[in-house]
């Protein structure tokens, strides 16, 4: 499996501990930035990580800025990428079930590591249950061929 991640300044701790995590897993992870916790601008890092997965570089993304909020609604402006900001492990294992989210995004002020870590694994392993939600997932992509031209 090869990971995207990225994240903003308030999103770069978190990144670090998830990359290693990741890494001590054997997964593969491309770190698309920022490399500092200089203050930045988190579409940037959004648009970079939600592209190489709709264009299914990657196989799944990890976004992380301070709340989680920004960045995530960011990615869901480009068509394909279904991300969720997840802060528990209910939200983290449905997500995947229920959504197929192809991008988990975090928020490195407000979730601390240890429950990151356990999102982060929890959604990397859950399946997508697919039948009637399969059906839904094709209404939300039938709103963005209505309005993404
Ligand atoms: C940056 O200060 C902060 O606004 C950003 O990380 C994020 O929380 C935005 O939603």
């Amino acid at each position: 499996m090869k990971i995207a991640i990225g994240s903003d300044h308030g999103g770069y701790a978190l990144k670090q501990l998830i990359k290693e995590h990741l890494a001590n897993k054997g997964i593969e992870v491309e770190d698309f930035g920022t490399d500092s916790e200089a203050s930045c601008d988190y579409p940037e890092f959004a648009e970079v990580v939600g592209e190489a997965v709709a264009e299914n570089k990657y196989e799944k993304g990890i976004l992380i800025c301070g709340t989680g909020i920004g960045i995530s609604i960011a990615a869901n402006k480009i068509p394909g990428v279904r991300c969720a900001l997840v802060g528990d492990c209910f939200s983290a294992k449905a997500t995947r079930q229920h959504n197929d989210t192809n991008v988990l995004a975090l928020g490195g002020r407000v979730t601390g590591p240890g429950l990151a870590l356990e999102i982060v694994d929890i959604w990397l392993g859950t399946e997508f249950e697919g039948d009637r939600h399969q059906r839904r997932i094709d209404k939300i992509t039938g709103i963005e061929k209505k309005y993404c031209k």
